[in-house]
């Protein structure tokens, strides 16, 4: 499967050309001098007095140092030739555009911020965001940053189910939805989600609504409309001076438990990353015109869309909806409109876009692209070499990023501003400056090139989560524990024999769908909560799109029989639990699933059943008598997939 040629090279060299050696060499030395020259690329109210407080696993990048992240991303910008400048061009998914400048964020922000005040929301408090792809998302986070509540944006495919349990677990006292969102034309009614979720959340006092679409939705009690909401406020909100560590988001994601964890990063730490991580590998210059597909509701769009991009100055577009409607061109011709010079996408868009054929493409002018990016999952060869030779015309170096919601920022990827080198197509070539990855096996020994194993990065950095929200033990668990003494990603990876670093996909119950991070367990849960089912199992199947798609078995209590209608139900309830993403591809219903003698639910083996992959060692199954007859059912169901 994996290709280390062709090796298209790296052409583009910025002036900072050949100092990469010099960076990775002061970040290995002196990684804390290294950091704080970093660091100093940001506005801080008052100076940090020591770099990093490190009481293994919590981290406390620049103690005591004072800074604001709404402050860095706009503020900064006003008294510069940036104030006027396009920061958002917004394009919506039935085409209507808006452009908003530094300077009139600034005022959105701040009328925001005040509203809030007024409400008394403050420093610490927590707001939960569900919002489409609408300039209000982004504003709305500023806001929070800029009083130091603590935003909680909550993906707007999630149900009410997860609203609710998310909004719980923070305690938030609002949220910030809209009446609607356009998705593929139909609109998906945000407001009756919400008003479905608050019924389950005492802590919410009130819902800000964004007046998106012309649906008419019933106001309550807690309703405010957000024009209203901020309308007669003044536009100037002092920022707060927050603590370097003071948390500056929660963004929920999936683990390897039924409980989303709700990972915390703080401010200081987190801002630097993202500065410098886009500047060495975006190479973000006051010309571009960055256009990153991800929904703010992840973390690329958290680190990507709205932090780093405002932090940089930098022009960028967002994007309402879905890339194929109203056609299979949308991607492209959103391009070619505004002109954007870096494309940042993910691997499943890229393959959706292949099958779609290349005329599509070639019949757009994609010159102003400079660098493209993906992000999210492993990219197949072939399709990062579509990439670069059609999108690209072979002039765009592709960056390869690898990170999670944890690490806050890139972790591993080619610097395209500082490093002229091969690209290898399907490698994210080698980490960051300051970042130590080391592929280990399950004690931590470090293995020799080639060698698959799993990956772990060796130092704290400074975009790394601050801890679970209020899950201090699960945080030290589940990513400190693993391996000895060092941070486990939960991915498989090797390096080959000219260092270059490859991803071979996730080491744990978590899966990808479309580059959505989903947990097994927490499927499987949300099938277990439905009446009819007694004992699930979910995995996942090769996908030639999606990367990977799920696949449901399912044990019946007693007395119920599967059927047509039963199937239907459990998408139904699973959207309704989960969210759409996490509906099946395919439920199987079957009377007993394989267990270890501890009784853990061997995924493993049914993953290889439905890949038709050689089933491998089951010398530890629970009912060593029922072997045959469990790998027989296994078999048989087999047939059908
Ligand atoms: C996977 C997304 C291969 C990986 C930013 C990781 C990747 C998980 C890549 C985190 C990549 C991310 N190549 N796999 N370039 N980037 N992944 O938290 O399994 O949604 O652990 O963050 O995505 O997913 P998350």
């Amino acid at each position: 499967m994996i290709n280390d040629s062709p090796s298209p090279e790296n052409k583009v060299i910025s002036l900072e050309g050949k100092k990469i050696k010099k960076i990775k060499y002061d970040a290995l030395n002196n990684p804390e001098q290294f950091w704080s020259e970093c660091a100093k690329n940001l506005v801080w109210f008052k100076q940090w007095d020591k770099v990093l407080e490190w009481n293994p696993p919590f981290a406390k990048w620049f103690q005591d140092g004072k800074i604001n992240a709404a402050y860095n991303c706009i503020d900064k910008h006003l008294k510069t030739e940036l104030k006027n400048k396009a920061a958002i061009i917004w394009e919506g998914e039935n085409g209507e555009s808006i452009t908003l400048t530094y300077n009139q964020i600034f005022y959105k922000v701040n009328q925001l911020a005040n509203a809030l005040k007024k409400i008394g929301i403050k420093k610490g408090d927590r707001v939960t965001i569900y919002l489409p792809m609408i300039p209000e998302l982004p504003i709305s986070m500023l806001a929070c940053a800029r009083i130091g509540a603590i935003h909680s944006v909550v993906f707007s495919g999630f149900s009410s189910q997860s609203i609710a349990d998310r909004a719980n677990d923070s305690k938030s006292r609002i949220i910030i939805t809209a009446d609607g969102g356009f998705r593929r034309g139909k609109v998906i009614p945000l407001k009756n989600i919400v008003d479905e979720a608050i019924e389950k959340i005492p802590s919410i006092e009130k819902v800000i609504v964004v007046k998106r679409t012309n649906r008419e939705i019933t106001m309550g009690e807690k309703d405010l409309w957000f024009d209203d909401f901020i309308e007669k406020e003044s536009i100037y909100c002092e920022s707060e001076w927050m603590e370097s560590s003071d948390p500056l988001y929660i963004l929920y994601t999936s683990g390897t438990t039924g409980k989303p964890k709700g990972v915390i990063h703080g401010t200081g730490g987190y801002l630097t990353h993202l500065y410098s991580s886009a500047k060495w590998v975006f190479n973000f210059t006051p010309t571009d015109i960055f256009f990153c597909t991800a929904d703010i509701g992840w973390v690329t769009g958290h680190s990507y869309i709205v932090y780093a991009p405002l932090m940089h100055g930098v022009t960028e577009i967002m994007y309402e909806g879905a890339p194929d409607f109203p056609d299979q061109g949308r991607y492209w011709k959103i391009i070619e409109k505004y002109g954007a010079t870096i494309l940042y996408t993910t691997p499943t868009a890229l393959r959706a876009y292949m099958r779609y054929g290349d005329n599509i493409p070639n019949s757009y002018n994609l010159s102003s692209l400079r660098l493209l990016g993906t992000v999210g999952e492993p990219i197949n060869p072939e399709v990062w070499l579509w990439y670069f030779n059609i999108i690209g015309k072979q002039n765009c170096p592709i960056i390869d990023t690898w990170w999670q919601t944890e690490t806050g920022g890139i972790m591993i990827s080619m610097c395209s501003g500082i490093e002229n080198i091969k690209m290898k197509p399907g490698s994210g070539t080698f980490s960051l400056p300051g970042i130590e990855v080391e592929i280990v096996d399950q004690n931590g020994e470090k293995l020799e090139n080639g060698k698959k194993g799993y990956l772990t990065i060796k130092k704290p950095w400074p975009g790394m989560l601050i801890s679970l929200w209020n899950d201090d033990d699960r945080y030290k668990k589940t990513y400190w524990e693993k391996i000895p003494n060092s941070y486990s990603a939960g991915d498989f990876a090797f390096i080959d024999k000219d260092n270059y670093i490859w991803i071979l996909g996730r080491s744990d119950d978590i899966l990808k769908v479309a580059g959505h991070r989903l947990g097994t367990i927490e499927i499987e849960s949300a099938y277990i909560s439905h009446k009819a089912v007694g004992e699930a199992a979910v995995t996942s199947k090769h996908d030639e799109i999606k990367g990977e798609s799920i696949i449901a078995f399912l044990v019946l209590k007693s007395g119920i029989v599967s059927s047509e209608q039963l199937n239907k139900e459990m998408k139904e309830h699973i959207r309704n639990t989960i969210g759409p993403i996490a509906i099946a591809e395919k439920i199987y219903f079957v009377n007993k699933l394989p267990k270890t003698r501890s009784g853990k639910i061997m995924r493993r083996l049914l993953r290889s059943i439905v890949n038709k992959e050689t089933i491998g060692d089951i010398t530890t199954l629970e009912d060593e008598a029922s072997i045959e007859e469990i790998i027989y059912e296994m078999n048989e169901l087999n047939k059908y997939l």
